[in-house]
């Protein structure tokens, strides 16, 4: 007996089994791929056949030949997948993991924007919903926004959404003036200058490294600005010792793992929570990974018609980050 009522699968497991090596099983018996972003917890992120970010997903989403695709990551990073691979399953752990981004742009406020600006183009990052992606028409996320800003005609008008940090971040180091929608992401906004400054005094050799989501004083501060993956990539290849992380805590697992010998320290929020850790991504367990596996559920589906307007700014994205080499 199960329920999905709440979004994800409710049924009792015996406590006896060995949830690793049953999600092992499972995923082997029915042909599945376990796709999980960087911000997943350690233990998720150990079982997943891939790890990454947003445009590494999407593109390991795009070629896999498993039959299903079980998403450890939020809505919209399965909607890609879905959108890419309309004809198998797409599984997500739990519906509810959201995001506060993607919620900050909804699709009739947004169309209005769009209608305001009609000689503009729309690049919208990834961190979005469906219907935004149908209503764009290039599609970016952090690793390959500023290449495909610059790939533009400098004449051209651009609509950016739905992140406001991020848009800022490439309007600087592009040179353009895109018009951006005002959205911001929940955990990205959170990290406290003050703390940060404090931290580099106690820590005098520790580099700053920030993802484009943060706010334009923390980003203004950093050493090395860059999607999760290029922080990664930045950390392993720096003779640097130790690192001020301004992202989500989840990409500090790959961090130690890469480099042990090395610090990590997460940039700390204004204020006691644990901010920093993106309560939607935090969303997904072990459990319910084992319990969605079991049950083929819960399935992510879209209309057929939102599916095929929503997947050519995609596939303009995948095209030309290839044609860059990313
Ligand atoms: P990247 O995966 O592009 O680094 O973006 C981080 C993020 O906020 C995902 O939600
Ligand atoms: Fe959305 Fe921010 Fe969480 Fe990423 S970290 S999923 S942008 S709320």
């Amino acid at each position: 007996m199960y329920s999905v009522d709440k979004g994800y699968v409710e049924s009792a497991i015996d406590p006896t089994i060995d949830i690793f090596a049953e999600i092992e099983k499972l995923k082997r018996q029915k042909n599945v791929i376990l796709l999980a972003h960087y911000y997943q917890d350690a233990d998720i992120q150990d079982i997943a056949d891939f790890i990454g970010d947003s445009l590494g997903l999407a593109q390991e989403a795009q070629k896999t030949k498993a039959d299903i695709i079980l998403f450890a990551g939020v809505h919209f990073m399965a909607e890609t997948a879905k959108i890419l691979n309309p004809d198998k399953k797409v599984l997500i752990p739990d519906l509810n993991a959201g995001c506060s981004l993607a919620d900050s742009c909804p699709p009739e406020k947004f169309s209005t924007f769009k209608k305001q600006h009609p000689d503009h183009i729309v690049i919208s990052y990834i961190n979005c919903s469906a219907e935004i992606k149908a209503l764009s028409d290039i599609i970016c996320t952090s690793s390959n926004a500023v290449q495909i800003v610059k790939s533009l005609p400098k004449e051209q008008k651009i609509i950016f959404a739905p992140d406001k940090n991020l848009g800022a971040y490439i309007n600087k180091v592009s040179g353009r003036n895109m018009v951006l929608w005002d959205g911001a992401c929940m955990v990205h906004e959170i990290f406290s200058l003050e703390k940060i400054t404090k931290l580099k005094i106690q820590h005098p050799e520790a580099q700053l490294i920030a993802h484009p989501e943060c706010e334009s004083a923390i980003l203004e501060k950093a050493d090395f600005i860059g999607s999760t993956t290029a922080l990664l990539n930045y950390t392993k290849k720096s003779d640097k010792k130790e690192f001020i992380v301004a992202t989500e805590t989840g990409i500090l697992h790959q961090m130690i793992k890469s480099s042990p010998e090395k610090t990590f320290i997460p940039a700390p929020p204004n204020n006691s929570c644990a901010c920093n850790d993106c309560p939607h991504m935090k969303l997904n367990t072990l459990e319910k990974i084992y319990l969605t596996l079991k049950y083929e559920k819960p399935e992510l589906n879209l209309p057929k018609d939102l599916l095929e307007s929503a997947k050519k700014p995609i596939l303009r994205m995948l095209d030309l980050s290839a044609k860059f080499g990313l």
